[in-house]
């Protein structure tokens, strides 16, 4: 089944991804092309709407990205937001200025009764503004539907050709009724009726995996987090037994994790090969302290492990990947190519040498959108609201050699930060938050004995895509409990600190 589609074009703004997350809990399918995607690729999708994101150039520069003006020919409606609104009015004949004061921030909006893209919309808005230019003269047949002390047009529109353009970011949460707005245009402009749901796609994408598996064997690597372990439900909901899950115990798992993992699969009579491989992997890490030499090790043990394993188990035709959406988007660099800060190792890193075919079921989804197929298969939402963890596992939470006895101590103090960020009523609103163990010792007082032991610290972030981060401002009584539990309950630590940095310039792991 084909899906009514909206094109996001993508001009390299930081928000693009966030557009097409809106529009998907519209229930709406879009697609995010790259901003010069040829136009018959375009109209080959039949668009619903087009949507031309914003973009953090000038269109006044020489190199600045520009799409086939032929998108607002289509006969399809087109909305530019900020950089695609000052693009409209470029190619279409108005005249786009530097703004007098860079406007970054909240701004105030008043809107003219009567536009389309304003109905049922309060005549004054907060609205979340980021822009250098703006638009001076709307082009010829573009009405100015919305105006702000700073910028005489702050929305405009072309009825008769359904075009339309915001100067400011619908789909931040900052602006009031922003949802609405892009409700607006994909419902009531666009003529969208929502056929983009969860259920939908798992009936759809039960019938894909069998048309392309066909009588084929599947081998799957499970990581035990949401995507891998979604994938595998998908895919046996599907082909039943011809799949088989295989799953690594590394050794630098969270406390009872591996068990966990082993419950879930036989409540959900998944066939699971269960490998305990913890002893190689600690050996593989012995001696090692720098982070990149620790990833690359486990990488490469999980490979060969992997490998043996899916062997021993017969011919395979094809490997199961939870890749997401994010992971298929085509990236702009508008602003540069942008730098690896760190190598991620995860099941999918195969060498060419194992060539299997490749079903990847979630390949069109947000994590978001993960997490509700994980519901609608069944998975417990304790499981499928965790926080992210990395491949590497506690191994980049050690810093310095990862031994048992250092293992064991990062371990407990995660757990009791778990436990206790979870009592409070934080876990969901956190990207993520848990224990490092720091490679120093530190003089404490225990009873009237003099202590030299260990320092945890506590990293807790919040942020929307793991890209930029904060430091979350947990109540003094919340890292009272984790810091006085850690203390009295994790013999070898006696200090415990919280990290206040934020990424950039930090990251969020400490290796
Ligand atoms: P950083 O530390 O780079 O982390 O700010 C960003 C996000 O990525 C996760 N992370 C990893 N995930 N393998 C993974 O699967 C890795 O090697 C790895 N390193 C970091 C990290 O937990 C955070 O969510």
């Amino acid at each position: 089944m084909t899906h009514q589609t909206i094109i996001v074009l993508d001009f390299g703004s930081q928000f693009t991804q966030l557009i097409a997350r809106r529009l998907r809990e519209l229930s709406i399918y879009c697609e995010i092309l790259p901003f010069d995607a040829p136009l018959a690729e375009i109209a080959r999708r039949e668009p619903a709407g087009i949507i031309l994101s914003g973009g953090p150039r000038s269109v006044s520069d020489a190199g600045a990205p520009r799409c086939d003006t032929g998108v607002y020919g289509l006969s399809v409606p087109v909305l530019g937001i900020c950089y695609g609104m000052q693009l409209m009015t470029a190619a279409l004949g108005g005249e786009v200025a530097p703004a007098p004061h860079r406007e970054y921030g909240l701004a105030t909006i008043e809107i003219q009764p009567g536009a389309p893209l304003f109905t049922s919309i309060p005549g004054h808005l907060r609205v979340w503004a980021s822009h250098g230019d703006l638009v001076k003269a709307p082009p010829p047949g573009f009405a100015v539907t919305a105006t702000s002390a700073n910028a005489p047009v702050a929305a405009m529109a072309s009825e008769t050709r359904r075009l339309y353009a915001l100067l400011f970011h619908p789909e931040v949460a900052h602006t009031d009724h922003g949802t609405e707005i892009l409700r607006n245009f994909v419902y009531g402009v666009c003529g969208c009726r929502g056929d983009w749901t969860m259920s939908s796609f798992v009936e759809e994408a039960t019938a894909r995996i069998r048309e392309q598996v066909g009588q084929g064997r599947v081998v799957c690597g499970l990581s035990g987090g949401v995507d891998s372990t979604v994938a595998a439900v998908l895919i046996h909901r599907a082909i039943g037994d011809r799949l088989t899950c295989i799953f690594v115990d590394n050794g630098v798992l969270r406390q009872d994790e591996a068990q966990q993992i082993n419950k879930r699969f036989e409540r959900l009579s998944l066939p699971l090969v269960f490998v305990d491989a913890s002893a190689l992997f600690l050996e593989r890490l012995a001696g090692v302290t720098d982070p990149e030499t620790k990833r690359k090790a486990i990488g490469a043990t999980f490979i060969d492990v992997f490998e043996r394993e899916a062997k021993a188990l017969g011919a395979f035709d094809f490997l199961a990947q939870g890749t997401l959406y994010p992971d298929v988007i085509e990236s702009v660099s508008v602003v540069g190519p942008s730098h690896v800060i760190k190598s991620h190792h995860n099941v999918g890193g195969l060498p060419d040498r194992m060539r299997f075919r490749l079903v990847e079921p979630l390949r069109q989804l947000f994590k978001d959108e993960v997490r509700l197929v994980g519901k609608e298969l069944g998975l417990d939402d304790e499981f499928v609201w965790r926080q992210p963890f990395p491949g590497p596992g506690l191994a980049v939470r050690i810093l310095g050699e990862v031994t048992a006895t250092r293992l064991a101590l990062v371990r407990h103090a995660d757990h009791i930060v778990a436990e206790e960020v979870k009592r409070a009523g934080w876990y969901r609103r956190l990207w993520q938050s848990f224990a490092v163990l720091l490679p120093i010792q530190s003089v404490g007082v225990m009873g009237d004995a003099r202590t030299y032991e260990h320092t945890i610290a506590i990293r807790a972030v919040e942020s929307r895509d793991g890209m930029t981060a904060d430091w979350a401002r947990l109540p003094h009584e919340l890292l009272t409990a984790i810091s006085s539990r850690i203390v009295n309950e994790v013999k070898g630590i006696n200090r415990v600190v919280f990290d206040i940095s934020s990424k950039p310039p930090s990251t969020i792991e400490w290796e």
